[in-house]
């Protein structure tokens, strides 16, 4: 339980490091930065349905959700646009971040109940 949480943060922070260089301009960073968003939304889907097993409805729910919304925003964003913050863009930093907010909340709802 608690190697799925840490993996989220390890991937997560580092997603960010690399979502941030590819907006920069390093595109030969994409796989690394999808193939890290991917595995960031499977794991909070898996701690999005043992929270939903331990009855932690609404943010077991909400993490169904916003696993499944991170790869399709992301892969909206496509084809590549460096230095330019379009609207998607913006929506896809916001749901990358609340997804790692989130991964947070349902390791606690996992773990206590
Ligand atoms: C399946 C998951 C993901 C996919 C498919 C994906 C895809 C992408 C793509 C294609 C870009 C380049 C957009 C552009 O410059 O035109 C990008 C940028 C970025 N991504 Fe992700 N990403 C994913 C997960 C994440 C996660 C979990 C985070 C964490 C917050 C994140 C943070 C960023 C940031 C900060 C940028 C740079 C700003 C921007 O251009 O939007 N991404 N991502």
């Amino acid at each position: 339980m608690k190697a799925l949480i840490m993996l989220v943060r390890v991937c997560g922070l580092i997603s960010i490091v690399l979502g941030a260089m590819l907006w920069a301009g390093r595109e030969t960073l994409l796989g690394a930065h999808i193939g890290l968003g991917m595995l960031i939304a499977l794991l909070v889907f898996v701690l999005a349905v043992m929270a939903l097993v331990k009855k932690a409805v609404v943010p077991g729910a909400i993490g169904l959700v916003l696993s499944l919304l991170l790869p399709v925003v992301g892969f909206m964003q496509l084809p590549l646009t460096f230095h330019t913050l379009r609207m998607i863009q913006v929506i896809h930093v916001m749901v990358g971040l609340c997804i790692i907010g989130l991964a947070e909340r349902l390791y606690s709802a996992v773990r206590v109940r």
